[in-house]
């Protein structure tokens, strides 16, 4: 008889294609896609860019799982990335602001172009008007905690 391949936790047992049906979809991806853009331009805004730069990767890194998981968006994904996202880390590689704003704006209406392609056009990220309060976003060197 063939074996199947399991993972055993303490409340039971879980097959490799199990496993792979619940890794997180398009929706589940985008909607921390959002939150790391959301934090990336107030931490540009704030001047901490290394902050910037690092919720950079991170949105980068939530794509490439997007080309694993959800393989058929991978091209629009990767046309997106170059086109509207690469100007943004040419903007904070060079700590310029004034660019780094209007790349940002124009990665926005990239977003409304794919969402219509994919008949999602009742989705429309929009930018919180203030930035995240859980996290320091102002530059590194002025950060002191409070005692
Ligand atoms: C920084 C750029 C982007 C932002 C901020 C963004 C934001 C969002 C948000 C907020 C949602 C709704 C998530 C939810 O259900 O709560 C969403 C869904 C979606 N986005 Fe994006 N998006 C971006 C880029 C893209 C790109 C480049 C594509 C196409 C390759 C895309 C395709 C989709 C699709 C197909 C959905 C619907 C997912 C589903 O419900 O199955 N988005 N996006």
């Amino acid at each position: 008889m063939e074996e199947k391949i399991v993972g055993k936790t303490k409340h039971g047992e879980i097959t490799i294609d199990q496993l792979a049906q619940i890794q997180p979809g398009m929706a589940r991806l985008m909607d921390e896609i959002s939150r790391r853009f959301y934090y990336l331009y107030y931490a540009a805004k704030g001047g901490n860019w290394p902050m910037a730069k690092h919720q950079y990767n991170e949105t980068i890194a939530i794509m490439n799982i997007v080309k694993i998981t959800r393989p058929k968006y991978a091209q629009d994904m990767e046309t997106y990335e170059k086109h509207h996202l690469s100007p943004l880390l040419e903007a904070i590689e060079k700590k310029d602001w004034k660019g780094f704003e209007a790349s940002y704006k124009k990665a926005v209406e990239g977003s409304d172009y794919y969402h219509d392609k994919y008949d999602y056009s009742f989705i429309r990220f929009v930018l919180p008007s203030k930035p995240p309060e859980h996290m320091y976003l102002g530059s590194p060197e002025k950060f002191s905690r409070k005692k």
